[in-house]
């Protein structure tokens, strides 16, 4: 059996999770292709499609809704018949609906989804002060709950027992109540993204941005309307001077799930290796 698997990340926690499926759903004999959304016109979609029997697809949840990247990608999916698919996002603490949002996008393109799942990781938010404090989890632990959590979820994949997640009536009404009044937040955000007089003109930021929305001009970096709010610059920038928050300034950055976390691995898709 061959499994497209697409995956947006910011900061690495969806890649993780995904790089682990990928590992669980090839040690039950599948062939898994892992490929990042956010290089999309690189890739030949129709093909991949055409050749997968099964398609996976993980996102990171922002204000309980998907990145933009990703529900861009999802409407240049052509439509397909009774293709199997399976979603997951990952999320710091709460999303609601998040995954099942993701599914009935699918469902629409005429995917059969029965598993869903939601894997709660790092907060990769750093530069504001009321969600600061959610802690890390330890590496060590993070890699041994996200196995386990995966592991179980390809069985159900695999064996194509129904998993629901976030599709009660309860994780819609939550789902809606957290994205009605962010949407707004991420749409002003687009061009919030500050970017301090300590900015060292490194470029780092414009190399690593999934929009290419940031752009270098004499000797400095401008940010262009397509910002989709990932938080990669504003972690990965080694002077910090980068942040969306009018007060808080990033003390910790978020450099990922695991410490030998290497952040172009999210970027990387199957085409190019
Ligand atoms: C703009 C933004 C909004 C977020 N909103 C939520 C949210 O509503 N609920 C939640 O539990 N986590 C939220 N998070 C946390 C991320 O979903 C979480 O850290 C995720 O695992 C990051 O994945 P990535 O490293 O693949 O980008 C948000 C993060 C960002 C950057």
């Amino acid at each position: 059996m061959k499994v497209a698997l697409f995956q947006f990340s910011g900061t690495g926690n969806t890649w993780f999770v995904a790089k682990h499926l990928q590992e669980a759903l090839e040690r039950l004999g599948t062939v898994c292709s892992l490929y990042a959304i956010e290089r999309l016109s690189e890739l030949d979609l129709g093909t991949i499609l055409e050749e997968a029997d099964m398609v996976g697809l993980g996102y990171p949840i922002y204000g309980s809704d998907f990145p933009r990247p990703v529900s861009e990608w999802i409407e240049t999916l052509p439509h397909v018949h009774n293709k199997r698919a399976f979603v997951f996002c990952t999320q710091m603490m709460y999303s609601g609906d998040g995954a099942a949002i993701g599914a009935k996008a699918l469902r629409k393109k005429g995917f059969t989804v029965r598993q869903l799942m939601h894997v709660n990781m790092p907060n990769n938010i750093t530069d504001y002060r009321i969600v600061r404090w959610v802690k890390p989890t330890p590496s060590g632990r993070l890699r041994r709950r996200v196995k386990r959590k995966t592991n179980g979820f390809v069985h159900s994949v695999m064996q194509d027992k129904r998993q629901r997640k976030g599709e009660g009536l309860g994780s819609l009404f939550l789902g809606l109540l957290q994205r009605v009044p962010t949407g707004g937040l991420k749409e002003s955000s687009r061009s919030a993204l500050k970017i301090d007089d300590t900015c060292i003109g490194c470029g780092r930021c414009v190399e690593l941005c999934p929009t290419s929305t940031l752009s270098f001009a004499d000797g400095r970096v401008h940010v262009g309307k397509e910002c989709c709010f990932c938080y990669r610059c504003v972690n990965h920038c080694p002077v910090k001077a980068m942040r969306f928050s009018k007060r808080s300034k990033v003390k910790r950055p978020y450099l990922g799930p695991s410490p030998e976390f290497d952040i172009e691995e999210v970027r990387k898709h199957r085409l190019k290796e």
